[in-house]
């Protein structure tokens, strides 16, 4: 009955289409739980790169960016239990392996870490609008579904991720020009 996580992939990745038609064929809440089973791998990968740019920012904003970066990892890492358990509520099993995390998640990793701190808060604010934009869809699947209580959770995930990443955007000096639409 659950889902094979490892063959549900992204929702904007055309190779992966023909796993998102087979898992969303099934019955609720599989398909529910697909949803946020992606949004749990992709808020697990933008868990570890604010934990990663916590620990190896440099700069004059060491200190500042430390704390913002802490603050920000321990809530996404809140976030992704209560994701899993939701997952769990609904009958499917969550997520749990790193090879499951990167094949559902569409946030990319880094290849080095970013030299400029600059780098960093701009990378993490992109990759909450990104998270933000996927999760509105996944709403949408929710309603569709009759499913208001994970609605509701996903709903708070949006204003987390917009939050952050107006917070990070506000570092930036050109804030305004650099902010991208969802
Ligand atoms: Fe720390």
């Amino acid at each position: 009955m659950n889902p094979n996580y490892s063959t549900i992939k992204t929702p904007d990745a055309p190779k992966k289409s023909e796993a998102i038609k087979k898992a969303t064929a099934l019955k609720p809440p599989i398909d529910v739980a697909k949803e946020l089973a992606v949004t749990l791998a992709s808020t697990y990968a933008i868990y570890l790169k604010t934990q990663n740019y916590h620990w190896n920012v440099t700069g004059p904003l060491f200190g500042t960016l430390h704390r913002v970066f802490d603050e920000q990892y321990h809530e996404l890492a809140e976030s992704i239990d209560t994701i899993a358990e939701r997952i769990r509520a609904l009958g499917a099993f969550a997520p749990a392996t790193f090879k499951q995390l990167e094949d559902l998640g569409y946030i990319d990793e880094d290849h080095d870490i970013p030299a400029a701190a600059e780098s960093m808060i701009q990378n993490l604010a992109a990759d909450h609008e990104k998270i933000a934009k996927h999760v509105l869809d996944s709403i949408a699947v929710c309603n569709n579904k009759n499913d208001p209580a994970s609605a509701d959770l996903l709903v708070k995930r949006i204003r987390s991720h917009e939050k952050y990443a107006w917070m990070l955007r506000s570092f930036l000096k050109n804030e305004l020009t650099t902010r991208t639409s969802h």
